[in-house]
């Protein structure tokens, strides 16, 4: 093999990667370390990740690594890039890490599709009630065939979808619901664009499309400005009959507001793959069977989290070798 045309630098690892991202990180030549074994709380691995980090040229994280300045301060000035493992960084510090000269990344693009495809099983299955039907098959009570029985929401007779953030992934979820005959609405700069047009996208703002929409799907990132930008008085402004889909991240939902608006009947349900203080989920939605969970899965396609992984590393062996990083942010 032809020897590295740079320092060997050590790339610190929270995480297993896929197995051909961990082929391309082994032929670099720079050696890893890793607290992938770390179990525990977020704190846990946060405090594994401080001890193990002086030294290490680069972190490579995912997305439930919280990455502080305490983390940079302990890896060092040698820090060059911290590669998130995933398209959101808001476990990153960036302010912290670019007032250190540090280099952050992150994967967009590779998991659109993916996070679509789990977008679009979580509002059909919470439309047409899946999970509690499978529930109430496995518990052995009794049934026949009844025309009022497990009936829901006819997706495909012109519902109406709200995407909260038209962007890379809400686009791949328009493109789906557009093959479904729904009727799309959109907030977001981009759902004035032809591009949005071409799929039947209407643009709106958010009053107007929480009021009018059937299922209210969330794809816009965690920033100061989305913390809890559905809250109550988001919940009493859509239909009692709504389903509110969350892949994007929990804490753009005020989840203790979505437990009243549910008991409440404010709103007719909800299916989500984050949570505000994951991997906590608030207590009471859990027992409610108009509520649909999924473990944080919106890119558990095998393929890609290989590209994750393939992009993750591209990164950082960019910034090492003095490159210019592919996908900073
Ligand atoms: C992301 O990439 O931000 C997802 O939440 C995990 O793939």
């Amino acid at each position: 093999m032809a020897e590295p045309d740079h320092a060997p630098t050590r790339i610190h690892l929270t995480f297993d990667l896929p197995p051909k991202a961990a082929a391309d990180l082994a032929a670099s030549g720079h050696p890893t370390t890793s607290t992938a074994d770390v179990d525990g709380s977020k704190e846990d691995r946060r405090q594994a990740l401080v001890a193990a980090a002086p030294g290490a040229s680069a972190i490579i994280a995912t997305v439930s690594d919280l990455v502080d300045a305490e983390v940079m301060d302990a890896a060092g000035p040698g820090l060059r890039v911290i590669a998130n493992y995933g398209v959101g960084y808001d476990n990153i510090d960036v302010a912290a890490a670019h007032d250190r000269g540090i280099v952050v990344t992150n994967t967009p693009g590779v998991l659109d599709e993916a996070t679509a495809d789990l977008a679009f099983a979580l509002l059909l299955a919470g439309a047409r009630r899946v999970v509690e039907a499978d529930r109430f098959v496995r518990s052995g009570a009794e049934w026949s065939w009844e025309p009022d029985f497990f009936v829901g929401l006819d997706v495909s007779a012109g519902a109406t979808l709200g995407i909260v953030g038209l962007g890379r992934i809400g686009f791949a979820v328009a493109r789906r619901a557009a093959a479904f005959g729904m009727r799309i609405v959109a907030t977001g700069s981009r759902a004035s664009s032809s591009e949005a047009a071409a799929l039947g996208v209407t643009p709106v703002e958010l009053p107007e499309l929480l009021a009018t929409s059937d299922v209210v799907t969330l794809h816009c990132p965690l920033t100061p400005e989305t913390h809890h930008l559905i809250g109550a008085p988001q919940f009493a402004a859509m239909k009692s009959s709504a389903l509110l889909v969350n892949t994007s991240r929990g804490a753009v939902v005020d989840e203790d507001a979505l437990l009243e608006a549910l008991l409440e009947g404010t709103i007719g349900g909800a299916a989500l793959d984050v949570y505000e203080h994951e991997p906590r989920v608030t207590a009471g939605l859990l027992a409610l069977p108009n509520v649909i969970t999924a473990p944080h899965i919106g890119s558990a396609g095998i393929a890609t989290r290989e590209r994750m992984g393939a992009v993750a590393v591209e990164n950082a062996l960019a910034v090492l070798g003095g490159a210019t990083a592919p996908n900073p942010v």
